[in-house]
């Protein structure tokens, strides 16, 4: 049921989904609505930017052409990539923020990928116990998953997003035209996100990703408006992660330890993107083991990752030390890690304890069809 309703501002096309308590507006034209939100909002007496250092000299730009009213606006930019979400670089903004007068009605406006929206979700959250922010993502996490739904966080000693809080957004704008100079593996990486959403949503989602050619860019429009649309039915109906809204998680529980795993001591290891890649091919072996997801289905879920991501074998080390990462894991109950699983595309099996000889020959699988 596609939910995002298309909507003609000015003679343009805008996608507009409205089932959060926030607009989630997709489009390329859809900076004519940020000017025209933003210069609405009642009683906002300052705004500020955060980049992250690429999408400072690439995306920056770009919205200070399309939206002049923000060039006079505070910038301030982190070093990108995962080493990023950190309680150091929250509390550098933090800082920013305040010696430049940040007031409790000041708006942050977070342009940039998944880890510029975790960051400055986060800041947003905690400065004078909540400022309000936007989220711009200009990556393919970004505009596909990351932006959307609430989640923001840190990282703990390299363990993925240990500390963190749900805080909405004002609103979301997706700009497909973003894209165009985010580096091929990034895009890659971003697939991950698209694929999961496309096996967790079935039906018609689920049979356009399989014939879709996720290398070709201009399929990633459609593409990410069937995500975020996924993902929007998903968190209307389970904001907190209390129930429904755990099958997007599934490819994490794996993925999260092997990034973790693959960036320890400041390593530059796997991507978000990859690292889910690799769980789900894991997660989808479990299914099978344990929720009966066909083995076929199996099978052709790994073929579209293997066709669509970069990836490589398990190191050994991480197939010997996941389970102490695993112990940190958020789902960790105390009979073992809740999985989000599939019984079938479209059909989530959660909070499934899995033995630890099923979870080492996912590994054995995942291994054999490299
Ligand atoms: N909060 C959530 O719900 C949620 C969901 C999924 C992922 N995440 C988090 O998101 C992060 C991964 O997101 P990501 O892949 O966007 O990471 P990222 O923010 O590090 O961006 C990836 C890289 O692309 C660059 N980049 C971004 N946009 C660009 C553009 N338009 N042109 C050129 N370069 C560009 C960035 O500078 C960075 O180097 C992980 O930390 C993950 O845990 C959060």
């Amino acid at each position: 049921l596609i939910q995002v309703k298309l909507q003609v501002v000015n003679g343009s096309e805008i996608y507009k989904n409205e089932m959060l308590k926030y607009p989630v507006l997709l489009g390329d034209h859809a900076w004519i609505v940020i000017e025209k939100f933003l210069q609405e909002l009642p009683g906002y007496e300052s705004i500020f930017i955060l980049t992250d250092h690429h999408t400072r000299d690439l995306c920056l730009p770009v919205l200070f052409r399309k939206a002049p009213f923000l060039r006079e606006r505070p910038v301030y930019s982190i070093p990108p990539g995962e080493s990023s979400k950190e309680l150091r670089i929250v509390e550098g903004l933090l800082m920013w923020l305040i010696n430049s007068g940040a007031m409790k009605n000041s708006l942050l406006v977070n342009l940039g990928g998944g880890v510029v929206s975790d960051i400055g979700g986060f800041a947003a959250a905690t400065l004078k116990r909540g400022i309000s922010y936007v989220n711009i993502p200009t990556s393919l996490i970004g505009q596909a998953d990351a932006a959307i739904g609430g989640k923001t966080g840190v990282n703990i000693s390299g363990i993925k997003n240990q500390v963190g809080v749900f805080y909405d957004p004002l609103a979301v704008f997706i700009l497909p035209e973003f894209l165009v100079t985010l580096p091929e593996r990034h895009v890659m990486s971003g697939n991950a996100e698209i694929i999961k959403s496309a096996v967790l949503a079935g039906g018609t989602n689920w049979e356009i990703l399989k014939k879709a050619n996720l290398r070709e860019r201009s399929t990633l429009p459609g593409l990410i408006k069937n995500t975020v649309d996924f993902k929007c039915s998903v968190v209307a109906r389970d904001p907190l992660e209390n129930h429904e809204r755990k099958m997007l998680n599934f490819g994490h529980t794996i993925g999260h330890a092997l990034e973790s795993f693959s960036n320890e001591n400041g390593k530059e290891g796997l991507l978000h993107g990859e690292a889910v890649a690799a769980g789900m091919i894991c997660e989808a072996f479990i299914s099978t083991e344990t929720c009966g997801l066909p083995a076929n289905v199996t099978d052709e879920i790994t073929r579209i990752i293997l066709d669509n991501s970069r990836l490589e074998k398990l190191d050994a080390g991480f197939i010997d030390y996941f389970h102490v990462l695993m112990d940190h894991d958020k789902k960790m109950t105390p009979a073992g890690v809740g999985f989000s699983l599939i019984e079938n595309p479209g059909m989530p099996c959660l909070e499934k304890i899995v033995s630890r000889k099923t979870i080492r020959d996912s590994f054995l699988f995942y291994n054999k069809t490299m």
